[in-house]
């Protein structure tokens, strides 16, 4: 009997489940090989301080259509004590775990690359999150459910704009990338859209809200990323060019994992009190933040996570660790970790940006 661990890191995103779900059932199917498989609790922490449930297919087969993560998750750096490593690696070998299915971002990829590389740990990566700023991936499952999710708020927010005949500032999350926000622009028709991957400065977004007027339009939505790139406000941009790309700013807050400390509704405020002033017209700014994670995952991303879980089971079945599932074009394929790793990357290519076709694209409908 083998056994194989599961686990989920960083911020929630719908899919999640579908993924755990497709890799106990496909293990458990498997007619060459009897596997087991076992969960950690709350990502990292859980392989650290040895906390696991039993996951069978009964236990899983229920799950696909509820968001979250049924083994809870936490942004656990293990690398930051050197004694976490170690007490993982131990319970790793204790358990006696012939491989670990690590789902997660950037950061909970990271961990499981390193430790494969030097510990031996049998890992197979899977990219999850909604900002879809993972390298490798065309999509992160867990993007298209904020998106509809943001969508629908959008749709719902516009009604009371247009009652009022205010400007609507909508903040969606991305600190380091603007998926989320241009995607939910263009799907709700938005009148501006800031992302980090494209500055600009307030006096663009003023004279765009002041257009609509000239149009006849008596209201305006404009939509934000967190980490938006916006001149001639407070706070700053976080993040700034560098050559090709982009770094983050260093006069800001970072966590555990060097990843920018946001404060929600901090650009949405900041943008509709300048917007007010510049334009004249009532304004009001309101931040999406944790509801874009929450609620069911969309058929696209039960899909997905389901294909993405198949894939990483058939990664332990053939013996691939240290490599990532990853959606190329129409196909999920298995890659290796090494290359997609911010490890040998400049900060500035660590991300997956949006590219700028898609952003010149957008701006067909403002700019
Ligand atoms: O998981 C990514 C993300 O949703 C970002 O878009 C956001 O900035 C961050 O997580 C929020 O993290 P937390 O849930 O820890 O506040």
């Amino acid at each position: 009997m083998k056994k194989v661990g599961i686990l989920t890191g960083g911020g929630d995103a719908p899919g999640l489940n579908a993924v755990i779900r497709a890799v106990v059932i496909r293990l458990a199917v498997e007619k060459q090989q009897d596997f087991q498989c076992i969960g950690f609790i709350d990502g990292w922490a859980g392989l650290r301080d040895n906390k696991t449930i039993k996951l069978e297919p009964g236990k899983v087969d229920s799950i696909l259509h509820e968001g979250g993560t049924i083994l809870g998750t936490s942004r656990t750096n293990l690398y930051k004590k050197p004694d976490d490593v170690k007490k993982a690696v131990q319970n790793y070998h204790q358990l006696e775990l012939d491989g670990l299915v690590a789902i997660g971002g950037d950061d909970t990829l990271e961990i499981a690359y390193y430790l494969h590389r030097d510990e031996g740990i049998k890992a197979v990566g899977v990219p999850k999150t909604i900002d879809n700023d993972v390298m490798g991936t065309d999509f992160t499952f867990g993007f298209w459910s904020a998106v509809e999710q943001a969508t629908q708020a959008i749709d719902d927010l516009r009604v009371t704009t247009m009652s009022h005949r205010r400007v609507m500032v909508i903040e969606c999350m991305g600190r380091h990338a603007g998926w989320i926000t241009a995607y939910t622009g263009l799907a709700s028709g938005a009148d501006f859209i800031a992302v980090p991957e494209r500055p600009v400065h307030i006096n663009d977004i003023a004279r765009e809200v002041r257009h609509c007027r000239e149009l006849g339009k008596a209201h305006a939505i404009v939509v934000v990323a967190e980490g938006a790139s916006i001149g001639g406000i407070e706070p700053k941009p976080r993040v700034v060019k560098e050559g090709e790309g982009w770094k983050l700013s260093d006069k800001i807050e970072r966590d555990s994992f060097g990843n920018v400390v946001l404060k929600p509704g901090e650009i949405a405020e900041a943008v509709a009190s300048e917007i007010e002033k510049l334009t004249g017209m009532e304004t009001r700014g309101i931040a999406l933040g944790h509801l874009q994670r929450g609620g069911a995952p969309s058929a696209y991303d039960r899909i997905l996570g389901t294909r993405y879980g198949l894939q990483a089971a058939e990664a332990v079945v053939h013996g691939h660790f240290g490599h990532m599932v990853v959606l190329q074009g129409l196909r999920v394929e298995t890659v290796p970790m090494k290359g997609m790793i911010r490890e040998q990357q400049s900060e500035a290519k660590r991300y997956k940006y949006l590219p700028d076709s898609f952003l010149d694209m957008a701006e067909v409908f403002y700019g």
